[in-house]
């Protein structure tokens, strides 16, 4: 039994002050407890497992061996609290705030614009303050690393990078300052007085500087404790779980025997999501972070012993210091752990993952094992019986999360030996995301050569990735040892490569023909680069030919550059006057400090309840039975609710469409609601939820593909079709007919702040109060009402904010507030409704997918004379917004082209999947890249360059006619382009990719340049309509109210801005509270790109009305200052209240006719990019993008341009990376950011240049500008063409046909599979048994 003393006090401090917890409960993780016990909710629930950096805060400690405090950023969602012992916590609170003084990178982040809806922007801020904690003057390399873990979903990161690389030293930064090339410290802060271009969004004299003396000081009595460790134990004791911490080395070995059927948690980042998102439990936890044995790194003359509790960061510090001593010959190990360690996980994650823990998690996904594994790196093993050495290889893991050790044993250390001369190491790995992403397989691989010659002595070729466990390639490895390395070495270690590494078609994961790919691939990389090396030792091999080398490159990962220019105001215009000049986002201050309220911050009212869904299993079934007595019999669980126990109608009605709330006798998809606990906190919601039993009865049929839904023929109506010309005509005319198809994914909203709502019960009157995470407040409180069967004028909705929202926050959000609605009029108290990101994944579903089959006639010049493309939805089990969206991707299908016979065709196809549903764009992204697919099949048919045949199809006439007869002038759509292929030098650049591409034979490159037309506003005429309500109170201050949501976009901000033109008082004095119902009803949803265009308008409206109202009383009093207008007016009795209302167009379309006015105006713009592809990996590199894009007179140059470029990422996401995954009974398998990639720091173009059209003009909205909130998503698909060109080469130089499909995403698999060569051949050439796929293309 252990010895020492027994402790059940936990001892830490949160921003300065000291925290005594006597209850410590060990599954309590850090961010719960910040938000819900301390009430510190600057720090955001993202995703609960590590993924998404939302929750990111400074973790410090004393380390008494090197007498120095330590800061690490962690993420809080997956810190236990009970590992806090001794800690001392800063989150986004405590190091600045605007009552008293901001954190200078709180500053900078907010005035460099790069917080938008904000959610993210607590933790940028915390991982940026901790990088300056440690380094107060980092490089660029350093800030990419500090930020690769955060995500942000809405600023396409520019701009965060452009305020956070002012901290850098100038002698760090890109270093373009000398060859006449602007520096990136540079950028933003110049004025080209000449033709008023600005390109200054804000000025870096304005910042305050960052002042060390700010920061809180490391609590002494921490440092005490850490210097006097009393070797005693720790123990935290909660109704299911005890928590054990021993100091002592000894301790843990005896506590690991006796508790033998337990875990030991070090890091947490394997165990904590397994318990915050799978709900594991384990009723004990041995902590052995405390025991300095475990983190100890000894370096010897042979090697170094790594403790096995050793966080990967310490790891890799150590390691990267040392190498610098080391001579190359022995750390060629170092330098392949190194690299692999630098795209593992995120600084968050690797500050607290354990190498320990890494490899006893036995998964195969992870990727030190097969380095470690090939470096014959051994393990120290301890227990009650001594210690003992065991060799990592494939024998010691056993099976997925499972090892050769004994329960009771402990991996003590692992040793890692210096390379040998002659010795070669290399780590390969493949994911879906170059960082922050798993591995779709790694590998580590070394040769042995005998001394200065190419023979091989050994070999050692270790996979993970390609089954449960690690996999040593053993025959292959035994073959090759004693031959050349040479050409028939390669051939033959491919042909035993694919024998003895198979993968079962149904093989967990999926990607199987790619992960076959990859094994020779990667085994081909290596070949490639010991040749290199034995050349380069003048070893006699055969020459590497020059466009071989690059197969050895490795994409390096770099910061973003980037300009923006836009147009000043005029000379004329007042300096008080903000509208057209770049403003802060309103609350970027307060979103930067963490006081920015969203509705999951609220605190909890009193006697409040959590709600948690119970979801359908089964895609199609009769529900049989429902049973909740076991979830009800927990204590704490207060009712069990279903269709039963609604008081209204269980049903959203959607123009005349139902959907159930609660499904009643049957599901139609796996993730429909069914019923919900209601508990007295969440964790317990959420596990009651999990007990409760449904019984099914599979009904047929059941499918989920659009395919089966048109063998099936499962559509819903109507069924569209939009012509114009005669295509049968236009085809005749035609010198050729060309017919194909392009299949576009769907896309996850991923919205930072996840669905949810607090529902409050009023006292009297059956009224409900409910704050709520809606774009469209009407509409949610009109199906409450319904719901409950209360008049809406007893249901008031309140919107502070969004955290992100994209058009997924419309409809679904409804219906989880009229279920959270019921819940609260049932049980007479508060509920609160917080959907975890998996829930939200499966429950709310996305973006469509889209399949697109086309016809088209052309001339032999590219000239297109017809096309008739009939465009497939797949819906979803339920017609939600399907039809309209389908209505947009047809109304959208000319883009700028004036194709004179063009038919579209929409069906929208009923599956039984999630309802699909609004998703920025709407429609249009997928119905303009069927056209523009059709154009790049027709260029590379009459082998012409796209942009070419784009350009010849062009409208042109200042009367152009879309193909629904609505007239527009296509100028601005001409010059956006025309500037776009100036300002990205395309003409030169293509030759440049040409050549790249004639010289390299592993990498190409590809570029593309694409028009845009994008019509803003609703086609449902009605809808374009806006409110708002104008305040004036006798202090002068302003309050305005309107029926917009601030989402990030920044609709407040420009509100604010255009009352401050109108009523001529500063911005600083107009204040906008919150949407709420109460105050301006009947609104229509914050969508289309039309929020501000109709808010603009209505706040213009009522201010102009009190300035009509003030103006007799100026008159009189001409030298009165505002106040005292104001204040005489009330003593007047003038109202200095004012509603204000925009009627907008009557948009509509005939869809008998073919012909209607469905836009109120055309956004246009123009994208160009560059790419290039690693034809071996399929992974690629987003090399430049140049945007030119027409707002009109931007109202807010610096929102405008945040709105185009987190557009264009979203796109980009969208077109390449993000790539959901069904499984065969049609559940969702991508239900985090661990399986779904959107966007990270390291996928934005190296160089990203936005440039808003200048002397552009717009008659039809406030102040002449355009809506830009949707457009530029569409802008994503130049990387998707720019991707199929660099495909196209390889094929090219293979002698392979330029005609291939490729879907969108363009993901690495994808990539890759097109690029056929020899590994791919042989992946495919085992004719594959019949069995079920892991995921299906739906
Ligand atoms: C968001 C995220 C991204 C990630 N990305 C990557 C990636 O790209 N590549 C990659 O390789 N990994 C990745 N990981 C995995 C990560 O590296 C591992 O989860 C981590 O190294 C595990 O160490 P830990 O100390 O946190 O383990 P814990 O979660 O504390 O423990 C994990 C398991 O190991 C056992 N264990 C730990 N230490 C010992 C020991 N000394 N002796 C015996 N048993 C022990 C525990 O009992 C437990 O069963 C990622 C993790 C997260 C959360
Ligand atoms: S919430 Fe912690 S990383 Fe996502
Ligand atoms: S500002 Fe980054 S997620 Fe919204």
């Amino acid at each position: 039994m252990p010895s020492s003393t027994t402790s059940s006090e936990l001892i830490f401090y949160i921003n300065g002050k000291k925290v005594v917890e006597k209850n410590a409960d060990p599954e309590e993780m850090l961010l719960g407890y910040l938000r819900r016990k301390v009430g510190l909710t600057g720090t955001k629930y993202g995703c609960g497992g590590g993924g998404c950096g939302a929750c990111t805060v400074m973790v410090s400690r004393y380390d008494p061996v090197e007498e120095s405090i330590h800061h690490c950023a962690v993420t809080a969602c997956l810190q236990p609290i009970c590992s806090l012992y001794g800690a001392a916590v800063v989150t986004v609170e405590g190091i600045g705030s605007t009552r008293t003084k901001l954190h200078p990178v709180q500053e900078r982040i907010a005035m460099a614009h790069g917080s938008q809806c904000g959610f993210c922007t607590p933790g940028m801020v915390m991982s940026m303050y901790t990088l300056l904690r440690n380094k107060p003057k980092p490089s660029m390399e350093d800030i990419r690393e500090a930020l690769a873990g955060n995500l942000c979903r809405c600023t396409g990161y520019r701009p965060i990078i452009d305020g956070f690389k002012t901290f850098c030293n100038k002698e760090q930064c890109c270093q373009n300052g000398e060859q006449r090339v602007k520096c990136c410290l540079e950028n933003g802060f110049t004025h080209n007085l000449d033709d008023n271009i600005s390109e200054e969004l804000f000025r870096v004299e304005d910042f305050i500087p960052l002042d060390p003396t700010q920061d809180l000081i490391f609590p002494p009595e921490l440092i005490l404790m850490g210097k006097k460790p009393d070797g005693g134990q720790l123990c935290f004791q909660s109704e299911r779980v005890k928590w054990i911490s021993p100091a002592l080395l000894t301790d843990l070995i005896q506590l690991k025997a006796q508790y033998t059927d337990f875990p030991m948690l070090v890091g947490n980042a394997t165990l904590g999501p397994k318990m915050n998102l799978n709900g594991a439990l384990y009723p004990v936890l041995l902590y052995a972070g405390r025991i300095p044995e475990l983190r100890t790194i000894t370096w010897s003359s042979s090697g170094v012993r790594v403790g096995a509790g050793c966080s990967l960061s310490a790891l890799k510090d150590a390691l990267q210091m040392k190498m610098e001593q080391l001579n190359p010959e022995e750390s060629r190990i170092y330098q392949a752990l190194l690299q692999t360690l630098q795209c593992l996980a995120a600084k968050q994650i690797r500050n607290m993952a354990t190498i320990g823990g890494n490899i006893m998690s036995a998964n195969p996904k992870y990727d030190l094992c097969s380095v470690l594994a090939a470096a014959q790196c051994t393990l120290q093993i301890i227990s009650t019986a001594g210690v003992r050495e065991v060799c990592l290889n494939e024998e010691f893991f056993t099976g997925f999360g499972k090892t050769a050790l004994r329960p009771d044993e402990i991996l003590l250390a692992i040793d890692i030996p210096h390379s040998k001369p002659w010795e070669f190491i290399s780590a390969f790995r493949q994911a879906q995301r170059r960082e922050f992403a798993f591995s779709i397989v790694n590998a580590g691989m070394k040769v042995v050569f005998r001394d200065e010659s190419a023979v091989v002595e050994s070999l050692d070729l270790y996979y993970g990735g390609v089954g449960p466990s690690l996999v040593k390639a053993r025959n292959t490895c035994k073959e090759l040892s004693g031959r050349l390395w040479d050409e028939s070495l390669l051939a033959e270690g491919i042909r035993l490569l694919k024998e003895e590494i198979s993968l079962s078609p149904a093989a967990p994961g999926g990607r199987v023909e790619y992960r076959k790919s990859l094994i020779l691939s990667f085994f081909f990389k290596f070949y490639m680069q010991m040749l290199l090396e034995l050349r380069q030792r003048g070893v006699a091999v055969t020459d590497v030919p020059p466009e071989n080398l690059s197969a050895l490159t490795q994409y390096r990962s770099e910061l973003p550059q980037g300009h923006h220019t836009f147009q000043m105001v005029s000379d004329d215009q007042s300096s008080t006057d903000p509208v057209g000049r770049p403003r802060m986002h309103q609350a970027a201050f307060q979103q930067a400090t963490g006081e920015a309220q969203y509705y999951d911050d609220i605190p909890a009212v009193k006697g409040e309840l959590f709600l948690s869904m119970v979801t359908s299993t089964r895609a199609h079934a009769k529900i049989t039975s429902i049973d909740a007595s076991a979830a009800l019999a927990m204590p704490g669980v207060v009712t069990f609710i279903t269709a039963e126990h609604v008081p209204g109608q269980n049903r959203r009605l959607w123009f005349g469409n139902i959907e159930e709330l609660f499904a009643e006798e049957e599901v139609i998809c796996v993730g429909q609601i069914i019923g919900a606990i209601v508990a007295e906190n969440r964790e317990l919601a959420k596990r009651a939820s999990c007990l409760v039993t449904v019984t099914y009865e599979d009904v047929l049929p059941v499918f989920f593909t659009i395919q089966e839904a048109i063998e099936h023929q499962s559509f819903f109506e109507p069924k569209r079709k939009l012509e114009r010309g005669n295509v049968e005509e236009g085809f005749e005319q035609s010198d050729h007919i060309l017919e194909g198809e392009l299949y576009m994914g769907g896309q996850e909203h991923f919205y930072m702040e996840t669905q949810g709502l607090i529902a409050v019960p009023g006292e009297e009157a059956g009224e409900m109060e409910l704050y709520v995470a809606t774009q469209h407040a009407a509409y949610t409180q009109e199906v409450v009402g319904l719901t409950l069967g209360v008049d809406s004028n007893k249901i008031t909705c309140h919107v502070k904010r969004l955290g992100g929202a994209f058009g997924g926050k419309v409809m679904k959000i409804a219906s989880l507030s009229a279920i959270t609605a019921t819940a609260a009029y049932r049980t007479g108290r508060a509920v609160r409704c917080v959907l975890e990101r998996g829930d939200d994944m499966l429950i709310t579903s996305g973006r469509h997918p889209f399949l697109g089959k086309y016809k088209v006639g052309y001339m032999d010049d590219g000239t297109i004379l017809a096309a008739d493309i009939t465009y497939y939805s797949n819906g979803g089990c339920t017609l939600d917004e399907s039809s309209f969206i389908m209505e947009k991707a047809l109304l959208h299908m000319d883009n700028g082209y004036k194709i004179p016979h063009l038919r579209g065709r929409g069906f929208v196809c009923r599956t039984f999947l999630p309802s699909y549903t609004a998703f920025r764009g709407f429609g249009g992204p997928q119905g303009l890249t069927m056209i523009e697919s059709v154009l790049h099949e027709v260029a590379a048919k009459c082998g012409l360059p796209a942009h070419q045949v784009r350009e010849m199809n062009m409208y042109q006439s200042e009367d152009s006619y879309t193909h629904h007869k609505q007239l527009f002038s296509p100028e601005d759509m001409l010059r956006c382009w025309s500037e776009c292929l100036e300002k990205s030098d395309y003409e030169q650049r293509l030759l440049a990719v040409q050549q790249f591409n004639s010289t390299n034979r592993w990498r190409k490159r590809g570029m593309s340049i694409v028009p845009m037309k994008f019509g803003i506003g609703f086609s449902k005429g009605f809808y374009n309509q806006g409110a708002a309500l104008v305040n004036i109170y006798k202090d002068g201050s302003v309050l305005v109210s309107h029926g917009g949501t601030e989402m990030g976009q920044g609709i407040n901000t420009k509100a604010i801005q255009i009352a401050s033109r109108i009523l001529n008082v500063p911005m600083s004095s107009i204040h906008v509270k919150e949407t709420c119902t109460g105050n301006v009803p009947n609104a229509a949803p914050s969508a289309a790109s039309f929020g501000t265009d109709a808010v603009g308008m209505a706040v213009k409206n009522a201010c102009e009305k009190l300035m009509g109202r003030l103006e007799p009383i100026r008159k009189n009093n001409p030298k009165h200052t505002w106040q005292q207008l104001v204040v005489e007016a009330y003593c007047q009795k003038v109202s200095l209240s004012a509603t204000g209302f925009f009627m907008g167009p009557h948009t509509g379309v005939d869809w008998e006719r073919s012909e209607g006015t469905a836009y109120y105006y055309f956004t246009f713009g123009a994208c160009c990019s560059e790419v290039e592809i690693d034809c071996l990996t399929g992974d690629h590199k987003n090399i430049r993008t140049d945007i030119v894009m027409d707002v009109g007179r931007s109202l807010n140059p610096a929102l405008d341009i945040g709105q185009v470029e987190g557009g264009f990422v979203q796109g980009l996401g969208l077109y390449t990376i993000e790539e959901l995954q069904f499984s065969p009974d049609g559940a969702l398998r991508t239900r985090g950011p661990s399986d779904y990639k959107i966007p990270a720091l390291i996928d934005i173009p190296r160089t990203l240049n936005t440039h808003l059209l200048t002397n552009a003009h717009n008659p039809h909205a406030i102040y002449s500008s355009k809506g830009i909130g949707e457009p530029t998503v569409f802008f994503g698909c130049t990387i998707f063409f720019a991707i199929k060109e660099a495909i196209a080469a390889a094929r090219r130089e293979r002698g392979l046909s330029e005609s291939f499909n490729l879907s969108s995403p363009a993901t690495a698999e994808k990539i890759r599979l097109a690029c056929e060569d020899t590994c791919t051949t042989a992946a495919f050439s085992v004719t594959p048994e019949p069995c079920k796929p892991w995921a299906i293309d739906i």
